[in-house]
């Protein structure tokens, strides 16, 4: 079996789960797929909305130091000329004459001869394929082309006649969009260093080899942060904001045990960087990249205060020393952060009357559905009654109301969409005006009064 069958196979049951679900759906599906995009159902959406909703909060609305930002995808072409992505935003991609197929030659080397082949140039690796007599892991053969860089933007036409001064690139990250209203939000935000912005948004990469489902994409969202600081200030303030981003994989429920840290070796910085760490997560299919932590020096201001002939500095109020800040960049993307909680909330277990459930144990500040309210029958007047309930409570929470099927149905139902609680109306609701509440992880069940439901949830969800 090759390596690509065991990656799809590791994430099967999540995969199937999520289509089943409505969490996610292959991309343009009636028309065949469209390879590496995904859309994202109704449960799907809540979870991303949630995920953003909850890194803002913290991010931008709980600090002093942070505003935020929502920039243009398509940015002046200039802007990629000085922030390096045109000459340097690069895969080195190699093809098997046999077979057409194309890989990504640093993936080609790791998942065939299991090596490392970060930071080796295209001629190295091209040396290693042949020197090591690599197969191709679609048909066997072993007549590879040169290797050769690939860039990974996507670029489109801005007018109808399509010559090449007309090319516009959709940013294959968000970072450049705040580099370029730094200067307006100096101007009309009294920001003072240091301060961060924030921003949310798409970014497009035409990678060569997607795949391990929504991890790699070439349609994605990123959460990201430039945080502009005095250049002596870099290292204490890198080691706050790996701080910062260990705390929020805390805060959004991902286990402890499978985050941990990889430093970038020198030679593999990206052309910015003079130091990064990834947060990397224990994924079904190995340990791979979640986030990354960069100094980006002073290099992206630096390149568009010289490409756009516009001064792009900081004068501290103070001391008035004037100075080009430099850049701490935190950055998070939406799907790796989904997939991690899916991979990480996913479970089968087996009970003590030998079934299984399947259960997503999403922290509550995540779950899609937060209360899922039944009534025991679909006839009056537990309906009614029901109801009622669920109104109060959507118009607090995300709530979903099911009358169909056997109680123990609806849970399971709700166990797969990592519902935390369950709340089912009964005749001794009309009798003496309590429901029972059943807790998702422990599947224990007590009776709460109608009265005090609100305050017991909300108790219970901010957990
Ligand atoms: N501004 C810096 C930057 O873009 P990056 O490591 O290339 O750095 C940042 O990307 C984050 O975006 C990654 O840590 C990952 O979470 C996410 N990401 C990058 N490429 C992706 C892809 N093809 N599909 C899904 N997420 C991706």
């Amino acid at each position: 079996m090759s390596h690509a069958q065991t990656i799809q196979d590791s994430l099967k049951p999540i995969v199937a789960l999520c289509k089943r679900r409505g969490f996610i759906y292959p991309g343009s599906e009636i028309y065949g797929g469209f390879a590496n995009t995904y859309s994202f159902g109704p449960y799907g959406a809540e979870l991303k909305k949630n995920i953003k909703d909850l890194w803002w909060k913290t991010f931008v609305r709980s600090r002093r130091d942070m505003v935020g930002l929502d920039g243009p995808i398509l940015l002046h072409p200039k802007a990629w000329l000085a922030s390096g992505h045109l000459e340097g935003f690069n895969d080195a991609l190699i093809d098997c004459k046999a077979c057409k197929s194309r890989f990504r030659c640093d993936h080609l080397i790791e998942e065939v001869l299991g090596e490392d082949a970060d930071g080796l140039s295209v001629e190295e690796m091209t040396a290693k394929v042949r020197g090591q007599h690599v197969k191709c892991p679609k048909c066997g053969a072993q007549d590879f082309t040169d290797a050769r860089h690939f860039n990974l933007m996507f670029h489109t036409h801005m007018s109808k006649t399509s010559s090449d001064g007309d090319i516009a690139y959709l940013r294959p990250e968000t970072a450049q969009a705040i580099f370029l209203d730094y200067k307006n939000i100096v101007d009309t935000m009294r920001v003072k260093i240091p301060f961060g912005v924030a921003q949310i948004g798409k970014a497009f990469r035409n990678e060569i080899t997607p795949g391990n489902f929504v991890f790699r994409v070439i349609e994605f969202e990123q959460m990201e942060i430039e945080y502009f600081i005095h250049e002596n200030a870099w290292e204490k303030v890198f080691d706050e904001w790996l701080q910062a981003m260990h705390k929020w994989c805390e805060l959004i429920g991902l286990k402890k045990s499978r985050v941990h840290e990889k430093e970038h070796p020198k030679e593999q910085l990206s052309h910015y960087s003079k130091r990064t760490v990834d947060l990397v997560y224990d994924f079904p299919f190995g340990r791979s990249e979640l986030y990354g932590l960069a100094y980006r020096t002073d290099f992206d201001l630096k390149r568009h205060a010289e490409y756009s002939c516009t001064k792009l500095e900081y004068t501290d109020p103070e001391t008035r020393e004037k100075f080009v800040p430099h850049v701490i960049e935190p950055t998070f993307g939406v799907e790796r952060t989904l997939l991690a909680l899916l991979c990480d909330a996913y479970e089968e277990e087996q009970l003590e009357n030998g079934e299984t459930r399947t259960v997503l144990r999403f922290a509550p500040c995540i779950a899609p559905v937060k209360v899922a309210v039944f009534p025991l029958m679909k006839k009056e007047p537990l309906a009614g009654k029901a109801e009622e309930i669920f109104a109060q409570l959507q118009a607090i929470w995300a709530c979903e109301y099911d009358e169909s099927g056997a109680i123990g149905k609806r849970y399971r139902r709700q166990d797969e969409l990592g519902t935390p609680y369950c709340i089912t109306i009964d005749f001794d609701t009309l009798e003496n005006d309590t429901v029972t509440l059943r807790d998702r992880d422990s599947m224990k069940q007590e009776r709460v009064t109608v009265k005090d439901l609100v305050s017991v949830l909300s108790e219970k969800l901010s957990r």
